[in-house]
């Protein structure tokens, strides 16, 4: 077993993990994939297998040696929480990283209930159906018994200023750990969120009511309380999703190699690219995760953004302005992203999707 990996399996805080990979290495002379100043992250996320988003980003992150996944926390979202937590474990198994543990979390946003419109529109985070068998079967790795906000909120305070919060879905969990502990949010280094939507800039309309993007529509609540936490925060936004296109031509170099990883994206993407080879998908949540990896993929604007959640036409929109604006009050500035190095992000995605799994 590989140094770094038989370090990542122990539990302590990262800058150990790091100061003892680093003396182990220079005792034995060997070279780490995963660099010595790596981000330790937290993925929280509505997971689902490909091809749902959030499984191709957390593809990148573990295959990424510049980003130290500590846990994953799932969320109710695109899938139930059952769905999220039973694809999210598989996934580390088809990875062969069943050393990082999950947590499950919120099964219900914060104050949103199910309406018709949810259950006719996409996603399924309402859902009480039993989660379906995920490729390859069911997995055999188990969920940690902490809860995400508890594990989030542990782990946060056992490394001050260390741990950057990576949520790729509604922000439930992220918001329960915040209002759990007040010294909380003040010890995050960083959240990387993809949600909202940004209509002041281009692409800014929404993609579940006509402003409202899907994440931050799930729990406005849970949004509004994230954004206006003071935590340190880099928003991937639709805006920068809309200048994602991948097309069959990408996906054939994405399948050239064999791995596991790329055998689950052919399983998955593959039919669908059959079926329709002129198709376009967008990417969301790999954005966010690569935007870590090289910030030089995303332009960003600073911009103070809020969520609304008064419960009216507007429920679940972000807005975004240069100040603040008469109602905004408490809002807080972030980083905006609104484009994108396509041609460079998707060869990153490509080059770390092929590399070989669990090292
Ligand atoms: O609106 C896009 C977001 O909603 C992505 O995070 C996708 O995975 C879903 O959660
Ligand atoms: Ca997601």
């Amino acid at each position: 077993m590989k140094i770094d990996k038989l370090i990542r399996g122990a539990r302590m805080k990262p800058q150990f993990r790091t100061l003892l990979c680093c003396s182990l290495l220079g005792f034995t002379g060997l070279v780490s994939a995963q660099s010595s100043d790596s981000i330790s992250i937290i993925f929280d996320t509505d997971f689902g297998m490909p091809p749902t988003d959030d499984a191709l980003a957390l593809m990148l992150a573990l295959q990424s040696p510049e980003l130290e996944v500590l846990g994953v926390t799932t969320v109710a979202g695109n899938k139930s929480l059952e769905q999220a937590t039973s694809d999210a474990l598989r996934m580390l198994e088809i990875a062969e990283r069943t050393d990082i543990p999950v947590y499950a979390g919120a099964d219900l946003p914060l104050v949103h209930r199910v309406s018709d419109f949810a259950i006719n529109s996409y996603g399924s985070w309402y859902s009480d159906e039993a989660p379906p068998e995920p490729y390859g079967g069911f997995a055999r790795k188990k969920i940690e018994s902490e809860s995400a906000a508890a594990y989030i909120e542990r782990e946060v305070m056992a490394s001050p200023g260390e741990i950057t919060i990576v949520a790729l879905g509604p922000l439930t969990n992220v918001a329960l750990a915040i209002q759990n502990s007040p010294n909380f949010a003040a010890n995050v280094k960083q959240l990387v969120i993809m949600g909202g939507a940004v209509a002041s800039l281009p692409d800014g309309a929404g993609n579940i009511t006509p402003n409202a993007e899907y994440n931050f529509w799930v729990d406005p609540e849970a949004a509004r309380i994230t954004l206006r936490s003071g935590i340190p925060i880099e928003l991937s936004p639709l805006n920068v999703s809309r200048k994602s296109a991948l097309t069959k031509d990408w996906y054939d170099k994405m399948i050239a190699v064999d791995t596991p990883l790329t055998n689950l994206l052919q399983v998955s993407l593959g039919p669908r690219f059959e079926e329709n080879p002129d198709q376009v998908w967008l990417m969301y949540d790999q954005i966010a995760v690569a935007s870590l990896i090289d910030p030089t993929l995303v332009t960003t604007e600073k911009m103070v953004v809020d969520v609304n959640d008064n419960h009216d036409i507007s429920y679940g929109v972000s807005v975004a302005g240069s100040n603040v604006w008469p109602g905004a009050e408490g809002a807080q500035q972030m980083n905006v992203q609104y484009d994108l190095d396509w041609p460079r992000f998707i060869e990153l995605f490509i080059e770390r999707v092929q590399r070989p799994v669990g090292e």
